[in-house]
């Protein structure tokens, strides 16, 4: 066995299952007795979900580098840690073993004290997919600094919200990021960001793609630079910074069904203990394989699959700088052939929009390296899955489909691969230590009986070590949004099914969030943004089926801009979309109409928008509480 707390059997998840609902003290502190503690805990879990308050390992100290690095020197230090593929197939790859990624995040940690960075700072890091990124996580979190990473498709406006919620002082880029046939300027993207922010002290930028880029005296330094700075002195070590389990390791932002997106704060120690649980066991992770997760680090699931899971684990991960799609739609089958990829775990949307290449694209490649697939990020459907399974799989590699959210930290139901049942379409049962339920509109729970199916709105209702402590700076908004709607209970906003054996599908958000491509965003966040169109008066934004995004957004508009053409208004709403947040969240269609359907109190019926995006114009169910029924016909008659 590789791993002590490796599950190797049906037989031991049912028995491991069950002794962590039991005993989830002495089943958490037996897991995390496998890491390197600078002093353990004096308690293994504090909790209520009222305020909510969640504690895990309360006064233990430690540091996660440490145990992504340093105890890993001695046995796999010449093991590959970090691999990576450029976004050019001509550019030589990089391999990073686990003694180079050490003396690499040691001397940017040097950086960041000498450019003044402290334990609890908050840094933001708004790079491409390049190793200098992982390493820039590291080394934040082996001095203590509490690193906020930004998506490379978010927005300068985007981007400065996250600045000032975070109150980040310190910013670390590139000049520019190279993404398919894409270049895109990052470091002209945060001078943009910043324009009227004054709290950021220094801006480290690493040089990528050479784009030409302005450097502000006294703010903005070269990585390369102060690099050589540390190589002089010949600083090749850093002693980590001891942490409190509970300390924040970072935060990550998240949309929700309201307002800008929030904060979410992961601590140190549970954190750790669960993205390494769930690595070696959903993935069934062995010494020597290579394990392809395609996220970007800007989502949690990089945080968690590419960086810290894996390297606590000793893994070898491989991250990848470019796009399935470019040069062309053979790109991962390449990939995964040159790496001899044993674990890959990608998202639906990736899969679809590859698959609609047809088979050619994968006909050159071997894939004989493969044991393990997986998806995340949104619910895979049947066509998809059985196209994975047989064209990538060959018939002959679990694929584990694992639900979870940045709020999670890490996987929290999924099958576990080639030990427990795979099904295509269902995420099947939880991991050891996670309590799911169903609950009715009222909030009552439906209990799971032998036989009986369910379907109701997914919570969770026990603590677990990678659940989000709060939301920055504003812990009230953190209750309201998860622990408010169904007291005692931690509130996913996702709906689900539970069949007769107790296998969960998730089958999407009930609230006002969509999943576009796999990408978080929020409908209040969209209509924000459409809103800041001076042409604009009022808009709706709802989801919709879409075959490759999953969903797709749609807009309804009331516009009273320039007497211009409908092209050229819904090009001008595009590119404000983009500006505000990014081009992830640009609408895929805009109807524009009078009205929106409205109740007599103001609230917009949603739920009519919806179902005339979905084409279902007949079944628009009780409208008579609209203050203008009239309007759902002109909005029905006008349909794009
Ligand atoms: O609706 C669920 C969907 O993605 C949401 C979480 O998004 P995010 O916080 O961005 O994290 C994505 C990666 C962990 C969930 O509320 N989702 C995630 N995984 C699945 C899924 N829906 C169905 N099946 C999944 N496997």
């Amino acid at each position: 066995m590789s791993y002590p707390h490796q599950i190797t059997s049906l037989d031991d998840y049912k028995s491991t299952y069950k002794k962590s609902i039991e005993d989830p003290e002495g089943f958490w502190a037996s897991v995390a007795d496998n890491f390197t503690w600078r002093k353990k805990w004096d308690s293994v879990l504090n909790w209520n979900f009222t305020e909510p308050k969640v504690e895990w390992f309360k006064g233990a100290k430690l540091n996660i580098s440490e145990n992504c690095l340093d105890r890993h020197l001695e046995t796999r230090g010449d093991q590959p840690a970090l691999l990576w593929e450029a976004n050019d197939p001509e550019e030589h790859h990089r391999a990073l073993t686990y003694k180079k990624l050490y003396e690499k995040v040691c001397q940017f940690a040097h950086v960041l004290k000498n450019n003044g960075v402290q334990k609890g700072d908050r840094v933001c890091i708004y790079m491409g997919m390049i190793p200098e990124l992982p390493i820039a996580v590291l080394a934040c979190a082996r001095i203590g600094a509490i690193h906020s990473v930004i998506f490379g498709g978010f927005s300068a406006q985007s981007i400065a919200d996250r600045l000032i919620d975070a109150q980040a002082e310190y910013i670390i880029t590139c000049d520019g990021a190279f993404r398919g046939a894409k270049d895109i300027p990052l470091k002209s993207v945060i001078d943009d960001a910043l324009i009227g922010i004054r709290f950021v002290k220094k801006v480290i930028v690493y040089t990528r793609t050479h784009t030409p880029v302005s450097m502000i005296k006294g703010r903005d330094v070269w990585w390369d630079d102060e690099i050589k700075k540390v190589e002089t002195l010949g600083l090749h070590d850093f002693e980590p910074e001891e942490m409190d389990a509970e300390d924040p390791l970072f935060i990550l932002y998240t949309s929700g069904s309201t307002g800008k997106p929030k904060g979410v704060v992961h601590t140190c120690g549970g954190y750790m203990v669960y993205t390494n649980y769930s690595f070696v066991n959903v993935f069934q992770y062995q010494p020597g394989d290579i394990h392809f997760c395609t996220a970007d680090i800007g989502w949690i699931t990089g945080h968690s699959y590419i960086v810290y899971g894996p390297l606590s684990a000793g893994a070898s991960s491989l991250m990848f700088e470019g796009v399935p799609t470019f040069p062309d739609a053979s790109r991962f089958w390449k990939i995964v052939d040159k790496f001899k990829v044993n674990i890959l775990y990608t998202a639906p949307t990736a899969l679809r929009s590859l698959m609609s290449y047809g088979d050619a694209p994968l006909q050159d490649s071997d894939l004989s390296s493969l044991k393990v697939l997986g998806t995340v990020g949104e619910p895979i459907n049947e066509e998809a899955w059985h196209w994975y399974d047989q064209k990538v799989g060959k018939g002959k590699c679990p694929i584990v489909d694992t639900w979870w959210q940045t709020e999670n930290g890490g996987i929290l139901i999924s099958n576990i691969a080639g030990i427990t049942p795979a099904r295509a379409g269902w995420a099947t049962l939880p991991l050891p230590g996670i309590q799911p339920v169903l609950v009715d509109e009222k909030g009552i729970e439906i209990p799971y009986k032998e036989g009986e199916t369910a379907s109701g709105n997914l919570c969770i209702k026990f603590p677990w070590p990678g659940i989000l402590r709060t939301t920055y700076g504003d812990h009230e908004r953190c209750r309201q949004a998860y622990f408010s709607a169904y007291p005692g209970l931690y509130f996913t906003g996702d709906g689900a099914l539970r069949d007769s054996e107790g296998f969960y599908r998730i089958t999407g958000r009930v609230d006002d969030v969509l999943n576009v491509s796999g990408h978080r965003i929020g409908t209040a966040e969209v209509e924000n943004a459409i809103n800041m169109h001076a042409g604009v008066i009022e808009s709706a934004v709802v989801g919709y089926p879409h075959d490759i995004k999953g969903q797709g957004i749609y807009a309804f508009v009331i516009y009273n801009g320039r007497e211009d053409s409908d092209e050229r208004n819904r090009k001008d709403i595009l590119a404000t979309v983009t500006r505000i947040i990014g081009a992830i969240a640009k609408p895929d269609k805009i109807q524009f109409v009078t009205g929106l359907p409205k109740t007599r109190s103001g609230k917009i019926m949603r739920r009519i928008l919806r179902k005339i995006a979905e084409g279902e114009m007949k079944n628009l169910g009780d409208t008579s509480t609209l203050l203008d029924p009239g309007v759902v016909e002109e909005i029905k008659s006008g349909k794009l």
